[in-house]
């Protein structure tokens, strides 16, 4: 028996999320990243998460076959940049506050947390990989995260951002 795909969009839609940005350098240095809530802890010892990436992704070989990917956990002010990241623009990070972490990934400012990770492995698991990655360091600086369910951003506060 097969699940009607829209279906199981809304079932999956109605688990609350935060909302993050994952992103990389693609092989030319320059900086890629894409808005996923796929995100989940795995482990502590060793530091273990995951992410999973569609591979329809413009940037799937990276992800894939790259060294290491951040992820920046978006802030309740940071709709604009969820939607940025999610949005078919050339460059998504012009006029975007970031910098190279020591890891070499992409930081973007502002964000209620990082994880800024090597990639440990990848799962092939339908029409999506599954991208473990070990935490090589990490930082949260207090900042209220960017909610989301059945499609809508949702904050803790009732920031109407
Ligand atoms: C709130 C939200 C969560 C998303 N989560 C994921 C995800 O976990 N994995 C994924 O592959 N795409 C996810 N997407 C869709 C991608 O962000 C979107 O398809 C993006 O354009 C992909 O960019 P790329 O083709 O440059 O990788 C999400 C979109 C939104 C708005």
């Amino acid at each position: 028996m097969t699940i009607e795909k829209q279906k199981l969009r809304q079932c999956f839609g109605s688990f609350m999320t935060g909302v993050t940005v994952v992103t990389a350098m693609d092989e030319n240095g320059n900086p890629i990243g894409f808005t996923a809530n796929s995100f989940t802890s795995v482990s502590l010892d060793p530091p273990l998460l995951l992410i999973c990436v569609d591979n329809s992704s413009d940037h799937i070989e990276t992800y894939r076959n790259g060294s290491g990917f951040m992820v920046n956990i978006l802030a309740e002010d940071q709709k604009d940049l969820s939607n940025r990241f999610a949005s078919p623009i050339e460059d998504r990070f012009d006029g975007i506050d970031w910098q190279e972490s020591d890891n070499g990934n992409p930081m973007i400012g502002g964000t209620a947390a990082f994880f800024d990770c090597s990639t440990e492995k990848t799962i092939d698991a339908g029409d999506h990989q599954i991208i473990i990655g070990r935490v090589h360091d990490c930082a949260t600086n207090g900042k209220a995260g960017l909610g989301y369910h059945r499609g809508q951003y949702f904050t803790l506060t009732g920031q109407n951002n």
